[in-house]
């Protein structure tokens, strides 16, 4: 490698700052995510489904002084092909979430988001290895099941959604069927923490965003506060 003297042949160069703007433009905002989402995701439940991870996400995020803006924008666009291109046969390489990796691709969201994305579907091939990865897997599942052990209590709120409760329903094989109660506990086991510190978390995670969730149910504001 040349060194800056003879690069320069001694003659000091302003620096260009115009590469660095592009470099900008190329990183897309929480903000182009969310256009991005409800561009392809039309269903409203699908869409808190991605801002309840996205919640989470963030919270493990911040306590493990992570890149929160990375690891949010991740969960968020988890699951954005997942209404076009739904993939009810798992293929490895068409459809959901191979389709979206293509379109974050293109829209210059970096290797580590789209890598992520790719790795919360076991089927995709690629195998979870990073603190995010795992973490998407985490509070993929168990996000949808805290959605719905809300949803059928009496104030229909996760504010007084409680941990004991959500274990009652995991053994519960005829409640929420569609939740895989298996990764549920792997997603845990991948965070190295026990199940009911994974679940108490999550619940924390999302009542902080429980109106944006639509999970404050019929429990007012003030009351919630209390
Ligand atoms: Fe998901």
């Amino acid at each position: 490698m040349l060194s800056v003297k003879g690069t320069l042949g001694g003659v000091v160069r302003p620096a260009l700052h115009y590469p660095f703007r592009n470099l900008e433009k190329l990183m897309p905002t929480r903000d182009d995510a969310w256009k991005l989402l409800c561009e392809f995701t039309d269903s409203e439940s699908l869409r808190k489904h991605m801002l309840a991870v996205e919640a989470c996400v963030r919270a493990y995020a911040r306590k493990q002084h992570a890149d929160e803006e990375l690891w949010g924008i991740t969960a968020l666009l988890h699951d954005f092909d997942y209404e076009r291109w739904p993939n009810n046969e798992h293929s490895p390489d068409k459809e959901h979430p191979a389709e979206g990796a293509k379109i974050l691709r293109e829209h210059g969201y970096s290797e580590e988001i789209i890598r992520a994305i790719m790795s919360h579907a076991d089927y995709s091939g690629v195998v979870r290895q990073t603190p995010l990865e795992h973490t998407l897997f985490a509070c993929d599942e168990l996000a949808g099941f805290l959605t719905a052990c809300s949803y059928v209590r009496p104030s229909k709120s996760i504010l007084d959604l409680e941990v004991d409760s959500v274990k009652r329903r995991l053994k519960d094989k005829a409640f929420a069927k569609g939740v895989s109660r298996e990764d549920v506990r792997k997603g845990a086991e991948e965070l190295g923490i026990p199940l009911e510190d994974h679940i108490g978390f999550c619940i924390s995670a999302m009542r902080e965003e429980a109106d944006a969730l639509g999970l404050r149910g019929n429990i007012g504001a003030q009351a919630a506060g209390s």
